[in-house]
């Protein structure tokens, strides 16, 4: 696949999502590599959504600690935190309650782990596999209260298209 991904910049951001989603669904189409399709998934959003980071955190052995963690996986944007413990963050938050978090000012959310002060806004969507949380998708704006309802409902279909093959 060697076209440019085509999300003309006047569109709506449901608009966007539509036109993007179908192209993101070919980039994975018919390719089993975990790591190749999170890297081609995560490119195709940040450059059709222009946000500020994207990327991804495996829940992770630490030997060590004898403790799952949050490792840090395929991601566009500034450099980012390696490791994530359980609960902490907005990150850990929805590994641990296995929810989608908005924080539309990450300043104000308890624990807030930030990897870079451009960062804003912020939204993370857990993973699952067999009913666990094995990654999560996380994404940062550098405008505040970026995420919401469409946000969540399109990123769902991404995080159900990471289930299919993760
Ligand atoms: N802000 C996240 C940490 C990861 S970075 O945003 C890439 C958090 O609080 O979990």
């Amino acid at each position: 696949m060697s076209e440019q991904l085509i999300v003309p910049l006047n569109l709506s951001k449901q608009e966007k999502y539509n036109a993007l989603i179908p192209q993101v669904e070919a980039l994975v189409a018919g390719e089993e590599d975990v790591i190749a399709n999170l890297s081609n998934i995560v490119a195709a959003l940040k450059y059709g959504m222009n946000w500020l980071w994207i990327g991804v955190y495996f829940v992770k052995k630490n030997k060590e600690k004898n403790a799952d963690e949050l490792v840090l996986g395929p991601y566009q944007g500034p450099v980012a935190c390696t490791r994530i413990g359980y609960g902490r963050g907005v990150c850990g938050a929805a590994w641990k309650s296995k929810e989608v978090i908005i924080a539309d000012d990450v300043n104000q959310f308890p624990g807030h782990i930030a990897c870079s002060d451009l960062s804003k806004s912020e939204i993370v969507l857990p993973v699952f596999k067999n009913g666990e949380v094995v990654l999560v998708l996380d994404i940062d704006s550098d405008e505040y209260a970026t995420f919401d309802t469409t946000d969540k409902m399109s990123l769902n279909k991404i995080t159900t298209m990471i289930e299919s093959f993760i």
